[in-house]
């Protein structure tokens, strides 16, 4: 089964990250998986150059840190392989400006900056041809995707009834609990790299103080009842959620096990400090050796590469172009 995901390496990746997309990616890991670091992606909001070039790096290290095996899956880096730039011109002359300005993300990231730039309307579009591109039948993430993989597949059918048969049409699929994390301090929005305070985030490489001390003072309510109910109660079901997402029970009979939310926090703090220590230590061994990422990124760009550019010059040529 063709996988292809992708993560934008901008700000530091959060537990949402790791719950909602990177878990997932390692578990379905396998000679048909494709992740990649979308540098392009980052482009779209305001960023330093030297700081999209260490990011990009560091985020090569969370992955593999993380699980990812370059020896089972490909891992790359999005500017690496010219044919996702050239897919995304021939299909933003697929797309329609009404459906990329609809996008729940683009109207709020439009919204907090003045002179937004035109990638950040586009961005849909270099998403569907990172996915087209090596003919994914799944595609792993969070829900906050859902919207984009809805367009890929109207942009993917539309190009196919008007050129012929070229693309497969992908779906996203998303994880059984932590598909939607949410800010700590603020449980009515996503947990988000750009958005969310420092408090609101847990970050893959946090020092087990200062997780504690989030889960701690994370947003709950005042009723004082364990109980599972996103509507009435957001924090604490956000906790659970995250709870689930790192034990595998569902939230519920977590919070069966419960009567005060003190012990709750305290416990899934322990959880969540033992579930990244790994991981954090072997980002630590892997970033001390750029050259080694250099060489992982390198040779997962040649594998990405074989298989984006025949589907590519398809795709080119279905259009009518050579
Ligand atoms: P991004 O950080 O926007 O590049 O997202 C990378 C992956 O993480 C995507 O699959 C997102 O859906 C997922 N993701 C981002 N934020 C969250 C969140 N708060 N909860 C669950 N998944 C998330
Ligand atoms: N837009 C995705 C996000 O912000 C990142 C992304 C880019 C992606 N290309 C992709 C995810 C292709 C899945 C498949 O989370």
């Amino acid at each position: 089964m063709r996988v292809f995901s992708g993560i934008q390496p901008s700000g530091a990746m959060h537990i949402g990250n790791y719950l909602g997309a990177i878990k997932q990616w390692v578990k379905v890991q396998g000679p048909e998986s494709f992740y990649c670091v979308v540098d392009l992606h980052a482009l779209t909001l305001q960023i330093e150059p030297g700081e999209l070039r260490e990011q990009t790096t560091d985020y090569v290290a969370s992955l593999l840190a993380s699980g990812l095996d370059p020896d089972v899956c490909t891992l790359f880096v999005q500017s690496h392989v010219a044919s996702h730039a050239q897919m995304s011109w021939l299909l933003e002359c697929v797309a329609t400006y009404g459906e990329l300005s609809r996008m729940t993300q683009f109207k709020e990231k439009s919204s907090r900056q003045e002179g937004h730039r035109v990638g950040l309307l586009t961005y849909p579009v270099l998403m569907a041809s990172d996915i087209l591109l090596y003919e994914t039948a799944e595609v792993p993430v969070g829900d906050d995707q859902r919207q984009h993989l809805e367009v890929t597949r109207e942009i993917a059918t539309r190009f196919n009834n008007r050129y012929g048969e070229t693309f497969v049409i992908p779906k996203a699929v998303l994880p059984p609990s932590g598909a939607r994390v949410m800010d700590l301090q603020e449980p009515s929005r996503k947990m988000s790299k750009s958005v969310s305070s420092p408090l609101g985030k847990i970050l893959l490489t946090d020092e087990p103080a200062e997780i504690e001390k989030k889960i701690k003072k994370a947003v709950t309510d005042t009723d004082g009842e364990v109980r599972f109910d996103w509507e009435q109660k957001p924090g604490l079901s956000n906790l659970l959620e995250i709870y689930s997402g790192f034990s595998g029970e569902s939230p519920e009979s977590i919070a069966a096990r419960y009567e005060r939310y003190g012990d709750l926090k305290s416990d899934l703090a322990i959880l969540v400090v033992e579930s990244l220590r790994a991981i954090t230590e072997r980002y630590h061994e892997l970033r001390r050796d750029p050259a080694g990422l250099d060489a992982i990124v390198s040779l997962g760009s040649q594998k990405a590469s074989a298989v984006a550019e025949p589907v590519y010059l398809r795709a080119a040529k279905a259009m009518g172009l050579f």
